[in-house]
């Protein structure tokens, strides 16, 4: 089911969707836009949740959640994110509890956590339904190509020739809304963190855009942007690591890993590495993805995305969110951090997202 699922669902993550997921991510862009006019501070975490949340809703879903801009938020959406909130929060803190808190806690929650899992899944059903009678949304109220939502629902295996049963759909559709945001916001956030704290990184990034344009091509070929996000997960990937089980025994490094056993790669320190990426491995310095001789090594030891067939399959979409959402930033507002706690302070949940801090903003002064 999850080979048929990644089949059906890879054409939405090719070049050519992405084309068609820009006019919602960058009416995500201009809705944050029209917000921060009006503000001095902004809640970083807040508002980018909000936005990457817009975003994953907007282009895989033709949906908005009323978090941005308009039409305002549905009370049903509000309850359905509060549940998403809760069942995440519960299932990071789980994942650390000892055994005897664990189960304690665990039947304290069950009855709110049943309740909010029940909620999340008819929320989903009914979106379903309603995409069912009225058939293919033709993505972002546009003209063109279908979105997730149709993908899922539309599309056969090109493999087994089958299409995805119902229950597996709204549970993609859950997982999207999840993997499709928290990271992409804590992305988002160490970004605006390291913007906020030096004025070169504004300047940088602000000569690197393309006079204003916001067209599909101007952001996707910005290496500049790249770069700068490149840099970001390298020192804070959102997924700090991940799992894998060794199907022969192996030696890996010197190690004796028996079969079945699992390894936890640690891409958080791989990525910090002193005899791959140099003695400033632990500083902030975007330009060595424009070094090629870096670029070419890197390969083996970046792995924010993950690796293998299992790899992420937002990365694309992750990227260009981001270099969408960060130009509106840079092109229209000079960003401080107000309360200046560096270095950044990180917290994990289900990600390792930075603790919530406010940004000070301003609009770019207007040449002439
Ligand atoms: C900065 C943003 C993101 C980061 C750092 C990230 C990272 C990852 C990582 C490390 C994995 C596990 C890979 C492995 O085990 O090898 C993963 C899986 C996944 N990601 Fe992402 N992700 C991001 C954004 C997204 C977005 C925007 C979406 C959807 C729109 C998404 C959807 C998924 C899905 C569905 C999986 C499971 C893939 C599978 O098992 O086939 N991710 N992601």
């Amino acid at each position: 089911l999850w080979g048929q699922a990644r089949r059906i669902l890879t054409p939405g993550f090719s070049q050519e969707a992405m084309r068609v997921y820009h006019r919602a991510m960058q009416s995500v862009s201009d809705d944050l836009t029209a917000k921060w006019n009006d503000l001095s501070d902004v809640s970083v975490h807040e508002d980018m949740t909000a936005a990457t949340l817009e975003v994953i809703s907007r282009a895989g879903f033709s949906q908005s959640m009323g978090l941005l801009g308009e039409p305002a938020q549905a009370s049903e959406t509000k309850e359905f994110l509060s549940a998403l909130e809760r069942t995440l929060d519960w299932a990071s803190q789980s994942s650390n509890d000892l055994p005897i808190v664990g189960w304690v806690r665990g039947r304290h929650a069950k009855p709110q956590l049943s309740r909010d899992v029940a909620f999340a899944q008819n929320y989903v059903d009914d979106l379903i339904k309603v995409r069912r009678r009225t058939g293919v949304a033709r993505a972002n109220g546009g003209e063109e190509g279908p979105d997730l939502l149709d993908l899922m629902m539309n599309s056969e295996d090109p493999e087994t020739g089958q299409t995805l049963p119902d229950e597996n759909i709204r549970d993609q559709v859950l997982t999207f809304l999840v993997a499709g945001h928290e990271t992409t916001a804590a992305l988002l956030e160490v970004a605006l963190h390291y913007l906020a704290s030096a004025p070169t990184v504004a300047t940088t990034l602000r000569s690197s855009l393309d006079a204003g344009s916001t067209t599909y091509e101007s952001i996707a070929k910005n290496r500049v942007l790249r770069a700068f996000l490149s840099e970001c997960l390298r020192l804070w990937p959102p997924v700090p690591g991940f799992f894998r089980v060794a199907r022969t025994d192996q030696n890996l490094g010197g190690f004796e890993i028996p079969a079945g056993r699992a390894v936890f790669v640690l891409a958080l320190a791989a990525q910090r590495d002193h005899k791959v990426w140099g003695t400033d491995a632990s500083e902030f310095r975007a330009s060595r993805f424009i070094d090629t001789r870096i670029t070419a090594r890197s390969g083996e030891f970046f792995a924010p995305w993950g690796a293998g067939p299992r790899s992420c399959i937002g990365r694309q979409f992750a990227l260009h969110e981001a270099a969408v959402l960060l130009s509106g930033i840079v092109a229209n507002f000079d960003v401080d951090l107000v309360d200046r706690h560096e270095p950044i302070r990180m917290r994990e949940r289900g990600t390792l997202r930075p603790e919530p801090f406010t940004i000070g903003v301003s609009r770019v002064a207007m040449e002439g």
